[in-house]
Parts: structure tokens; C-alpha cells; sequence
């Protein structure tokens, strides 16, 4: 009980968030209603009943469909608005945002009203509760790059975008396909990271770091299966950002109790505890930390190190991070 006080009440960063991912299942069905959506959900319960998966392409299924309610600036900026007073009562000091503007640019919502309405909820954060962020843009790895360089550049000249990340079904989408919009990316000193070694293989992973020149995986908790891989992760200090709660709920580890969190922080990798999609996983950065931590049998140390390598792995100014240590 002392050290979940101690969990709520230290200073974290959170690397690994789609905020599409923190619509709660009341806001779903608010936001439906207003835009006129039909969902096949008739109340609160039912969603979360529904919120049963047997792998990343299951929950994926699920999470565009949530997706698919948000219509309007207002929508995003209460979306986001939500999530940050979540960070506000957990204790995140710096937030690092995915959005995934790819599905609903393909219902028609126009770029700027999805990225209006979030950074207007992020500038009121750290003007009101001085909550920093960064914007990560990621493009979805099942759908053709074809348009991703133009969408890159249509975002830049919206502004505000911190970097650019890929996420959604990796098995048959490997990072080599993104090359290109990841090139320009790091031409237009954007910073770069995607999520690789998830249910994919450890190739995946390489490819990430040598075609994509990523500066972070997100998950990479495969890693562990190729010593080569582990080596080079160490050398080069690349941090992951690990989402306990998400691999059970997807089935990438039968229970929490034989997640590979600890081995990973034993082999001295630059790992990370993050919540992914907390309205479908089951809980927030707190509930994954306390949970991972007392299921694997860690200590307070461990949760020490978690934030001094979240800090460290975050893109936020060194004076913030000064702050925070
Ligand atoms: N993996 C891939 N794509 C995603 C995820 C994830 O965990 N969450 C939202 N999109
Ligand atoms: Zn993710």
C-alpha cells in the first residue's frame, strides 16, 4: 500500500499513448449519439463486454470502430481534454501522444480538425496544469505508403507534430515499407519511433532501427528471442516503451505473471511502462506500473528505474527533465 502511494505520487512520463485508445466506453456512446453514429453497442456494458480480444487484429477491429465516432474539433478536444486530466490526477508530469489521423481522413474528417482539437487540449494542460506533451503522427502500417509523405507534409504545414511513429497490424506489414516517409521525417528533424516486436518478429525490429532509423520501439518485448538484437538495443541505449496490460489483453503473454518486463530490465535494456489504450486494456499508467510490479515480484527500485528511463527516453526539453528527476 506504501509503494502504490508512492507509485501515484512520483513525478512520470508516458511514452506510449493513442489517445483514439482513451475513449472510455461513455464517452463512445456520447459522442456516437451526438454525431448521429450507429454502433452496435446499446449502453456502457455491452461496449465493454465487447472489449474481448484474441490478438492485435481483434482488438484493432474494435478500436477503429470506437474510432469511427469521432467527427468533429469538439469530439478531439475532449477526447484528449479527458486524458490529460487523467494525467493530471496520476501524476504525469510529460505525455507523449499518438493519433492515427489515416482513419479519419478516410471518414472524411479533414486534418486540421483532428489535430485542432487535440492541440487545443494540450495547450490548456500546460497552460492550467503544466502537463508537457509531444505529438507523435502515425501512419498505419496496413495501408498502402503511397500517400504518407503527403500527408506528412500536410501535417507540417498544420504544425505542432513532434514526430511521426506506425502502428496498427504488424504480422505481413514490415517497417521496410515506410522508408521513404520516415527519411523525410529525419530530413525535417522529426523525430521518429514505431511500434515493432509486438506479435512481430525480431526482424521487425532491426528493420526499425536500420531502414527506419527509429530513436524508439514501441512494445519490442519480442527482442528478447535474438541475443544479436538484444546487444545492439544495449549498445545504442535504445529505450521501449512496454505496455504490460496491452500484451495480456492481446494475448503476446498468457498473464502478467510471465510477461518479460523483468527479464528485459535484467539484461539492462532501456525499458518503459506505458498504458497504449487504457480504455480498452483495463487500466492507466498507475494500474499497469503497481500491477506489472507486484505480479513480477519487482521493488520500488524497479519502479525507479521505470521513470528515470521514461524521463530519460522522452522528448521533452532538458530543462523539463531536470525538472523531473
Ligand atoms: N499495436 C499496434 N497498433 C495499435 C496499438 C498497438 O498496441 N494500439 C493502437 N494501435
Ligand atoms: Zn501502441
Amino acid at each position: 500500500i506504501e509503494f502504490e502511494s508512492f507509485v501515484k505520487h512520483m513525478p512520470k512520463v508516458e511514452l506510449h499513448l493513442h489517445i483514439e485508445g482513451t475513449l472510455e466506453p461513455e464517452m463512445l456512446l456520447r459522442f456516437a449519439q451526438r454525431n448521429e453514429i450507429n454502433l452496435p453497442y446499446k449502453d456502457i456494458e455491452s461496449a465493454r463486454s465487447a472489449y474481448q480480444f484474441k490478438d492485435l487484429q481483434s482488438f484493432l477491429n474494435v478500436y477503429y470502430l470506437g474510432a469511427s465516432v469521432l467527427r468533429e474539433e469538439l469530439d478531439f478536444y475532449e477526447l484528449t481534454k479527458a486524458y490529460l486530466q487523467r494525467c493530471k490526477q496520476q501524476g504525469i508530469m510529460h505525455t507523449e501522444i499518438f493519433f492515427d489521423p489515416q482513419t479519419h481522413l478516410s471518414h472524411g474528417i479533414a486534418l486540421d480538425v483532428v489535430m485542432g482539437g487535440i492541440r487545443s487540449a494540450l495547450a490548456e494542460a500546460e497552460c492550467e496544469w503544466g502537463i508537457s506533451s509531444a505529438l507523435i503522427l502515425c501512419f498505419e502500417r496496413d495501408r498502402d505508403a503511397e500517400s504518407t509523405v503527403s500527408l506528412l507534409h500536410d501535417a507540417m504545414k498544420i504544425g505542432g507534430i513532434a514526430g511521426i511513429g506506425l502502428d496498427s497490424a504488424e504480422l505481413g506489414n514490415p517497417p521496410r515499407k515506410f522508408q521513404e516517409v520516415f527519411q523525410r521525417a529525419k530530413n525535417l528533424g522529426l523525430h521518429r519511433v514505431a511500434h515493432a516486436g509486438e506479435e512481430g518478429p525480431p526482424e521487425y525490429i532491426w528493420e526499425a532501427l536500420n531502414l527506419l532509423k527509429v530513436e524508439r520501439i514501441d512494445h519490442g518485448v519480442r527482442c528478447l528471442e535474438d541475443s544479436g538484437l538484444v546487444e545492439r538495443l544495449l549498445e545504442e541505449r535504445i529505450p521501449l516503451t512496454v505496455c504490460p496490460f496491452s500484451n495480456v489483453e492481446l494475448k503476446v503473454f498468457p498473464d502478467l505473471e510471465s510477461h518479460n518486463l523483468g527479464k528485459m530490465i535484467d539484461a539492462g535494456l532501456h525499458v518503459t511502462i506505458n498504458s497504449d489504450d487504457p480504455a480498452y486494456f483495463g487500466g492507466y499508467l498507475n494500474e499497469n506500473i503497481i500491477s506489472t510490479v507486484n505480479c513480477l515480484e519487482r521493488d520500488i527500485n524497479d519502479i525507479i528505474l521505470l521513470q528515470k528511463n521514461a524521463i530519460e527516453a522522452s522528448f521533452c526539453t532538458t530543462e523539463k527533465k531536470k525538472q523531473m528527476f
